[in-house]
């Protein structure tokens, strides 16, 4: 089957094929200029339109994409936490909630008295929710799983989720989340070391969040070698609300990336800036949380790989929605369009270890593409307005918002 793809006003295309990654200070090599472009058997075959396609979509005025992707979420979860949230809206800090039982652990008391078919019906609408904001690849994560077993069985829902999604997804293991009840971060560390070979059926990556409630820089330290002597990705929370100095022992690991870092140490920010760690900015946590504000300019001048994702997650950050987080990423950080849109695509594709199969419009990647009804400038212009009108996984349409369905013609 071949889809044309005709007559876009704005084509988003990479500075170069082949590239992992553009740092974000190369972001303006990315073209965005008129085009149309050729998909044969679900991949970009032409970088311009043909008139022998069985499918032709009349991009006419609209910015044709690479479908986004969200390489950080907490996905799949139970329940929501709204109560929480009024709580630190109207003054109490996350640390005090989480102490109190709140925050981490009552998530994972609802995730473990749910049943599986419950918590992946949730999970499936809420991808659903994703796909009609553009999302065409999205991370799980365990980590309200706070025993072997309830771990163990969240990668197993993320696991099984992938097969009644029309996105395409990958696995991390966030097994050092918060702490369980009966243990201290080293004897939960040595549960980790155990339960890891299953585990490891599941994931390409590891995950600890690193902060004064959580896990320190030896379980970091830890982490970081089981993850090399296993050959997996090392990512991690850290410096989301104290400096905790993470990121050298992270890089010492080669950690694919550094999510949060809202108060990374300034001196941290060159070594990280020019090391292949992704930095990857949860401006809707940031939001959400009235936490401090990732030095992201400054990352980006000093020639980091910055990427945005949602942390989607019912704690800090109920945001599904990639065109809300770039909205508020390029207001909160001072992003071009170009830089947020990067941040989405090939870079978010990178520290998911994607980047060969996805993440940009260019010969023989998959085509997953989201087409958007406006030119991409208003897409964080216009906060909080979805301007999704179709994505595409796979080449095929996986959503198509009701106004625009005349653009798909069958021929
Ligand atoms: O990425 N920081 C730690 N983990 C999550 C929050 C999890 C929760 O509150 O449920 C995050 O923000
Ligand atoms: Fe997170």
């Amino acid at each position: 089957m071949t889809t044309s793809f005709d007559n876009a006003a704005q084509v988003l295309t990479p500075p170069e094929p082949g590239l992992r990654y553009l740092r974000s200070d190369r972001a303006n090599e990315l073209a965005l200029e008129p085009g149309g472009i050729t998909v044969e058997h679900g991949r970009i075959a032409a970088l311009e339109p043909t008139t022998d396609a069985n499918i032709h979509v009349d991009a006419g005025g609209c910015a044709l994409l690479p479908g986004f992707v969200d390489c950080h979420t907490h996905l799949p979860f139970a329940g929501w936490r709204a109560g929480e949230y009024e709580m630190k809206v109207t003054g109490v800090p996350y640390e005090e909630i989480s102490r109190a039982g709140g925050g981490i652990r009552s998530s994972a008391r609802a995730l473990r008295e749910t049943a599986d078919e419950t918590v992946l019906a949730q999970a499936q609408e809420l991808a659903d929710e994703m796909l009609r904001s553009g999302t065409t690849t999205f991370e799980c994560k365990s980590g309200y799983g706070l025993s072997t077993a309830g771990e163990l069985r969240a990668l197993q829902l993320a696991t099984e989720l992938q097969g009644i999604v029309s996105q395409n997804t990958t696995r991390t293991a966030l097994l050092a989340h918060a702490v369980p009840d009966g243990y201290t971060t080293t004897t939960w560390m040595d549960e980790v070391e155990k339960m890891l070979p299953e585990a490891l059926e599941h994931v390409s990556a590891l995950d600890i969040f690193v902060e004064s409630i959580a896990f320190g820089l030896d379980d970091l330290d830890r982490m970081g070698a089981l993850a090399e002597s296993n050959g997996v990705n090392l990512r991690a929370h850290v410096e989301q609300f104290t400096t905790m100095r993470s990121v050298p022992v992270a890089l010492k690991h080669n950690a694919r990336s550094l999510d949060h870092l809202s108060t990374i140490h300034p001196d941290d920010i060159g070594p990280l800036a020019q090391s292949e760690c992704a930095a990857v900015l949860l401006p809707g946590a940031e939001f959400m949380g009235a936490e401090s504000r990732a030095p992201a300019r400054e990352l980006i001048d000093a020639g980091a790989i910055m990427v945005l994702a949602t942390d989607a997650n019912p704690g800090t950050s109920p945001i599904f929605s990639l065109p809300l987080t770039v909205g508020l990423g390029v207001r909160r950080y001072g992003l071009s369009t170009r830089e947020a849109l990067l941040a989405i695509t090939l870079n978010a594709a990178y520290v998911l270890d994607l980047q060969n199969d996805l993440g940009s419009i260019e010969l023989d990647k998959r085509a997953d593409l989201v087409l958007l009804d406006c030119p991409a400038e208003q897409v964080a212009y216009r906060l909080g307005r979805n301007p999704v009108a179709a994505t595409f996984v796979g080449g095929e349409a996986a959503y198509v918002r009701p106004d625009a369905a005349w653009r798909i013609m069958e021929r």
